[in-house]
């Protein structure tokens, strides 16, 4: 067998042991979780693993992702506000899906009468991140309009922080959405099951015990791909962070000199770069590049490389510090965070290895 870069190592042993210990902790908190399969683009294999390991559903934010796991029996969550041109095919792949428009929410109950179904329904909340929800004077009557929608029942609330404005989950905002999911609850006699906390930046309340009462559930990508919480970056004690490499080939090692020679105009990107004189430096080439990843996001397991810059298809590596001999044909390995590890399992470029041993 013939060796292809780029390509992800996957080690499904790692992701399920993570998925194992977040359920333990989970579970003593009466926690339930669903694990977020879109960093690696839901590859059914990897996917299967982690309900295998003990998630109570699994959540992507694409239907295509959804489609991918149809033959895995567990429940299915849309994460993302369905597009009003997709909602024959949620009605079919997802067993619940997040809400927030009154107009989305009427078709979405036609398509599932049409299949001779009722549409489990999640209402966002948006406690003050700016992406999606309604706000929280508006859930009341929302509710109120909601119930008169045929095809579709309101099963839960959801709330999303810190991926867009940035806000952190507290006591305080989660508090008070685990409230009006409460009120909603009471007084429309709901028949409510899920009320969903937030993503991985909610897993620092949850691990200190500081999980407003109330909440029930929780969507969790990075804590199990990659062992740390989202609120302030940290690792978490006794999770895997290597579950994913990233390892590329290098094509070139020349010396060259730090900076170019002739007028500077702009990089393949549009950006005039602007670099800084080491002298002349061992530089490799590896074949991969912002199509396939994030600079900022990789970092060379041999801590004596550094990363000098990409553009689509060509990634620049300083190797003028590396005790080790790197020849042409060698293979860079990297560890990859999130937004590496979209782009690279999106890439039709990278190939996806899973390690199963
Ligand atoms: C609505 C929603 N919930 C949960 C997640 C998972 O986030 P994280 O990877 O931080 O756990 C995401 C994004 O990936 C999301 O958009």
């Amino acid at each position: 067998v013939i060796a292809m870069y780029p390509r992800i190592d996957i080690n499904i042993k790692k992701l399920k042991y993570n998925v194992n210990q977040v359920q333990k902790l989970c579970r003593s908190k009466g926690i339930g979780f669903w694990a977020v399969t879109k960093g690696f683009c839901a590859l059914p294999e990897v996917a299967r693993a982690l309900v295998e390991a003990g998630a109570d559903g699994l959540a992507d934010s694409r239907l295509d992702n959804l489609k991918k796991l149809k033959d895995i029996p567990c429940k299915k969550i849309l994460l993302r506000l369905p597009m009003q041109c997709e909602l024959d095919s949620v009605v079919e792949y997802a067993d619940y899906s997040f809400n927030s428009d009154l107009s989305s929410l009427t078709l979405l109950g036609q398509a599932a009468l049409k299949r001779g179904k009722t549409h489990n329904v999640i209402i966002m909340i948006d406690m003050g991140d700016l992406r999606e929800g309604l706000w929280p004077s508006e859930v009341d009557s929302f509710v109120g309009r909601a119930l008169d929608i045929r095809g579709i029942e309101i099963k839960g609330f959801g709330v999303n922080l810190t991926c867009f404005g940035g806000v952190l989950p507290e006591e305080d905002n989660l508090g008070k959405f685990a409230r009006i999911s409460h009120e909603m609850e009471v007084k429309y006699n709901l028949d409510i099951e899920i009320i969903s906390g937030g993503n991985s930046s909610s897993f620092y309340l949850l691990n200190e015990g500081r999980l407003p009462v109330g909440i029930n559930n929780l969507r969790f990508g990075e804590v199990i791909l990659f062992g740390s919480e989202a609120a302030f970056g940290q690792l978490i004690d006794g999770l895997h962070n290597d579950s994913f490499i990233l390892k590329a080939q290098i094509v070139e090692i020349r010396k060259k000199p730090s900076i170019p020679i002739g007028n500077i105009g702009k990089d393949a990107f549009g950006n005039v770069p602007v670099f800084e004189d080491k002298g002349v430096v061992k530089r490799a080439i590896v074949a991969m590049g912002k199509q396939d990843i994030d600079l900022q996001t990789i970092h060379p397991i041999d801590e004596s490389i550094e990363i000098i810059g990409a553009s689509s298809d060509h990634t620049i590596l300083n190797l003028s510090n590396c005790s080790k001999d790197y020849k042409v044909g060698d293979v860079v390995e990297f560890y990859i965070h999130y937004v590496s590890l979209l782009k690279a399992s999106t890439s039709n470029y990278v190939n996806k290895n899973v390690i199963n041993e």
